[in-house]
């Protein structure tokens, strides 16, 4: 049995980080075991030109203790970008690619794109630079269940994008269905990130018998078992199309009153790579984690690898039920509960 993991420090390829005071509280959480996060650009005003981008990464920065932190942003798409800036952005190292989120599929994105073809000239931008293309994959009409918004992107979206731009790198993000995995292992030059989340929960977590659990409540919504086995399978392979990406989502609990609209999101990325390591020796696949965490990603995004290690041991402990400040409190994934694997800071 193995009791100790030496990995290279992992990168997380998606997670929410938000600003202000909530910036200075969930920081350090993302900070204290990844090199690089690319860290979601839905503000509440979004970041879609380089001035936006540029002052959030500074903003970011001086929330954090860590000098070697890399914050990587993409820029958020609308129907009317400004397609020089955007240009000069990826040219430029001040955007890592761009994030496609369908108008009003999730937090913050009443800014999103309202038809994908008002994006097929900052695609082509990105297929010119060799840039990736992330997408929250959900279509989202009145006619289209909650559980098939990834199934209808992927049929109606997707596969016109792949067609029209057959050359562009793509991360389809959070995949939460066996349909979405299964699309990316058989169509050439997409990847998705995979959250702890997904491998761990299913809808009868979230919807219980009567009444939702807002705090497992997020998007893309978590599904079936056969979803989740699916999801565990892939990302466990080692296969490279597959990496990390927690899509750590905070939300204050005032966010997450059942009797107001409940924002989705979960929030995991204090114990993020503890419930990976978890996962991935339940499936008997510690040995495939580094790939996962470390490894896939900065392949994928053409970047170096890290050469910082981290190390976790098997240690039971408990983490707090919530992360709390004097003014906001956010309930913590797995809050609580006990955590299996513990990330040794200092040795
Ligand atoms: C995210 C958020 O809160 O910003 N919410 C979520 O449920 N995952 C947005 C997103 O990635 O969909
Ligand atoms: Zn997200």
């Amino acid at each position: 049995m193995m009791n100790r993991l030496n990995i290279i420090k992992p990168d997380d390829w998606h997670v929410h980080l938000r600003e202000g005071k909530m910036l200075n509280i969930v920081s350090k959480f993302s900070t204290r075991i990844n090199n690089r996060c690319i860290v979601m650009p839905n503000l509440t005003i979004p970041i879609t030109n380089t001035e936006l981008a540029k002052k959030y990464k500074s903003q970011i920065l001086s929330s954090i203790q860590e000098e070697s932190f890399i914050p990587l942003i993409p820029c958020y798409l609308t129907d009317n970008l400004d397609l020089k800036d955007f240009r000069d952005g990826l040219i430029n190292g001040i955007f890592i690619g761009a994030k496609l989120y369908p108008l009003n599929s999730t937090t913050n994105s009443d800014y999103g794109v309202s038809n994908i073809e008002k994006i097929f000239p900052a695609l082509e931008i990105l297929e010119e630079h060799n840039k990736n293309l992330l997408i929250h994959g959900e279509k989202v009409a009145e006619i289209i269940d909650i559980f098939d918004r990834e199934k209808y992107f992927i049929d109606d979206e997707l596969t016109i994008i792949r067609k029209k731009f057959p050359k562009l790198n793509i991360v389809l993000e959070h995949v939460s269905s066996k349909y979405g995995a299964d699309f990316v292992i058989e169509n050439n030059n997409i990847a998705g990130t995979i959250t702890p989340h997904h491998m761990l929960i299913t809808k009868k977590d979230v919807f219980g018998e009567n009444e939702i659990d807002p705090n497992l409540f997020c998007m893309p919504v978590v599904k079936e078992e056969k979803d989740l086995i699916a999801l565990r399978k892939y990302a466990c392979s080692g296969n490279s199309k597959f990496f990390l990406g927690t899509d750590s989502a905070p939300h204050p609990d005032t966010d997450k009153e059942p009797s107001k609209s409940i924002k989705p999101g979960i929030f995991s990325s204090p114990c993020s790579i503890e419930l990976y390591a978890e996962i991935f020796e339940q499936e008997n696949s510690l040995q495939n984690l580094e790939k996962f965490s470390s490894i896939n990603g900065p392949k994928f995004y053409n970047l170096s690898i890290n050469k910082d290690k981290l190390t976790l041991i098997k240690e039971n402990w408990k983490l707090d039920k919530f992360t709390v400040n004097n003014e906001i409190k956010i309930k913590n994934f797995f809050g609580g509960e006990e955590i299996k694997w513990k990330v040794v800071l200092q040795e």
